[in-house]
């Protein structure tokens, strides 16, 4: 799947002094780099463990918690955004999270580039940006390209978890991720912390809705 347009426009926002600290002396050794080259989880996490790979984890306060609550499972968290960043190395160090790492980049090339397919146990894909102008539309990450690259990189039977508080974007996954072949609807809803983003959506009154798919 080549992109040309991204899921995001990057803009640096407010970096707390401890935000910028986490980056410059966390990054190198809780992060992984972007290489366009398979990465070995047994190389990462020194072990054999189901993989989970989530796709921006924003502040990553959920992300923490569900590594936290299940240590026999490895988490890789993809984001671009350096505040957010940041603020998860944070938890990774304070809460010495073994089995979570963070690569700073763009999550539709990590998955292509550096995921083995059928590699995953897992795909988180909590609250990705609605753009909801219709002319912002191509940017949505949900599309049938990526729905198809997803599911080729899930083992047989590893889910897709996705939630949005966008109720027409939440149209816009079920119709992609119904139409992929290799995706079937999981008959048991996911259970999920709530996130951040979630937060202030059921501030302003939006309704949630998750979406979870098996691969076949
Ligand atoms: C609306 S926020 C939700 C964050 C978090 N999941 C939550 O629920 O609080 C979406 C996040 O996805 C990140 N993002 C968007 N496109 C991305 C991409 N292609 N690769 C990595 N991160 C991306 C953004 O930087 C942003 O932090």
């Amino acid at each position: 799947m080549t992109r040309g347009i991204r899921s995001y426009v990057l803009r640096q926002g407010r970096t707390t002094p401890a935000q910028r600290r986490a980056l410059d002396e966390l990054l190198p050794a809780l992060g992984l780099a972007y290489r366009p080259e398979i990465l070995q989880p047994r190389a990462v996490f020194g072990r054999e463990a189901p993989l989970v790979l989530e796709i921006g984890s924003g502040m990553g306060e959920t992300t923490a918690q569900i590594a936290a609550e299940q240590p026999g499972t490895d988490f890789i968290a993809v984001e671009v955004h350096g505040p957010g960043v940041g603020s998860l190395l944070k938890r990774i160090a304070e809460q010495r999270l073994a089995n979570l790492r963070l690569i700073r980049h763009d999550a539709a090339e990590v998955l292509e580039h550096m995921i083995a397919d059928g590699a995953l146990a897992g795909l988180h894909l909590f609250f990705p940006d609605p753009w909801p102008k219709k002319r912002h539309h191509k940017r949505r990450l949900v599309q049938p390209a990526f729905a198809a690259l997803a599911a080729r990189k899930l083992a047989p039977g590893g889910y897709l978890h996705a939630a949005t508080d966008w109720p027409e974007y939440a149209e816009q996954m079920a119709r992609v991720f119904d139409a992929e072949p290799l995706l079937a609807r999981a008959v048991q809803p996911g259970a999920r912390p709530l996130t951040k983003f979630e937060q202030r959506g059921l501030k302003l009154g939006h309704e949630v809705r998750d979406l979870v798919y098996r691969r076949r």
